[in-house]
């Protein structure tokens, strides 16, 4: 992609880019919605991202093309950065870095001529808005000379998502894409956050299937979640759920609408589940990580109410299906993919029959992406 994209740079700006730099998209392992609640997280980097090019102007235009989206957006480096909508929407992502930039203290590349481009399949829910942060911040920073710890390119990435994008996402996307590890998972302890990596064990093997489908609401269901979640800690008494323990919310259930303990119990279950995971990982015990992979997603069914029909009906068939540790919906919820933890023995036939049962179902296949573990975000020279 790497060489390819400069060549692309050339054609379509007239000139080499002076920098490139790429970030990876992630697979949720565990932990689902327990980071902005200050819990623990475990991700994995996968081997496919995104890759931006980028070149100094000195008239101070700022263009943007990408690969996905080949028309130029133009935007003046002495107009106020602010969101843009329509079609070129997606640059809100750049933008929205220069802006953390901005108040992070840190020197914003005035005109520059920016490509980037993505192997990551579209709306799966492998975060392809941390992987283009992530690599958009990198090239940016390169060209001012500033130098940035890996913990402020995560959280640069991740202040473009909450204050200019406006998605009030925690840290596991951007901790993720930022400090993966091949053959290791990224853990996060999301209270400081704290990102540590590892390892995974040899002969897993991850499989991810995208349904195609995603809730036309999912922007405000994600929203309305952590709201949800902000008004259980409330309700409970601590400062974010991370701080309340099952027998808490028991005790304290009176205080809760029956939605707000389902979306409680899911976050306080799931952090121990986390925890849990950790420990099966390190003593080599894979068939109980595969489960509480499974229990993850069974309680985000009938909990947190983030599944949909579609994934249920994967974790079903794949669960089911011989070489498979276990299986949950990775990401936000509302649609996207599933993941599979396998072992080396399940194979594309084990895959295509999960595929087909689907596709009889609800007459589309899902895509399938058979992908390895990857390492973080990085500059690489053009
Ligand atoms: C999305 C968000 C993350 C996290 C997950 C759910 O991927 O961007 O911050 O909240 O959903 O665990």
């Amino acid at each position: 992609m790497k060489s390819a994209l400069s060549e692309r740079f050339q054609r379509l700006y007239g000139r080499a880019p002076a920098v490139l730099a790429q970030a990876p998209g992630r697979i949720e392992f565990i932990g689902n919605h327990t980071d902005y609640n200050g819990g623990p997280v475990l991700g994995a980097a996968i081997d496919r991202g995104v890759t931006v090019a980028l070149a100094p102007r000195d008239d101070g235009r700022r263009r943007f093309a990408s690969e996905q989206r080949p028309e130029v957006a133009t935007v003046e480096a002495e107009a106020p950065l602010a969101p843009v909508t329509g079609s070129a929407s997606w640059v809100n992502y750049p933008l929205g870095v220069l802006a953390a930039f901005a108040a992070y203290g840190l020197r914003l590349p005035a005109g520059f001529d920016y490509l980037a481009d993505s192997d990551l399949p579209v709306g799966a829910g492998l975060s392809s808005s941390a992987a283009i942060e992530l690599a958009s911040a990198l090239a940016f920073a390169h060209l001012t000379g500033e130098r940035l710890t890996r913990d402020t390119l995560v959280l640069i990435g991740r202040h473009a998502e909450n204050h200019f994008v406006g998605v009030p996402c925690g840290i596991l996307d951007q901790g993720v894409s930022g400090f993966g590890r091949k053959d290791h998972l990224v853990f996060i302890d999301c209270r400081g956050p704290v990102f540590g990596t590892v390892t995974l064990p040899a002969g897993v093997h991850f499989w991810i299937f995208n349904t195609h489908t995603r809730h036309a609401l999912v922007d405000g269901l994600y929203a309305e979640r952590h709201r949800e979640c902000m008004d259980a800690a409330r309700a409970l008494g601590v400062a974010q759920l991370a701080e309340a323990s099952p027998s808490h919310v028991a005790d304290r259930a009176s205080h809760l609408s029956i939605k707000l303990q389902r979306r409680a119990r899911h976050v306080v279950d799931e952090i121990i589940r986390v925890e849990a995971t950790l420990a099966a990982l390190r003593a080599g015990d894979i068939s109980t990580v595969g489960a509480l992979l499974t229990a993850s997603h069974r309680s985000s069914q009938s909990l947190f109410e983030n599944s949909t029909v579609e994934l249920d009906f994967l974790v079903d068939a794949l669960v089911a299906s011989p070489h498979v540790h276990g299986a949950r919906l990775t990401g936000g919820g509302f649609g996207g993919a599933v993941m599979a933890l396998t072992s080396e023995a399940f194979d594309d036939a084990g895959a295509a029959r999960v595929a087909d049962a689907y596709t009889q179902r609800f007459g589309r296949p899902p895509d399938i992406l058979h992908t390895q573990t990857g390492d973080g975000a990085s500059l690489l020279s053009p």
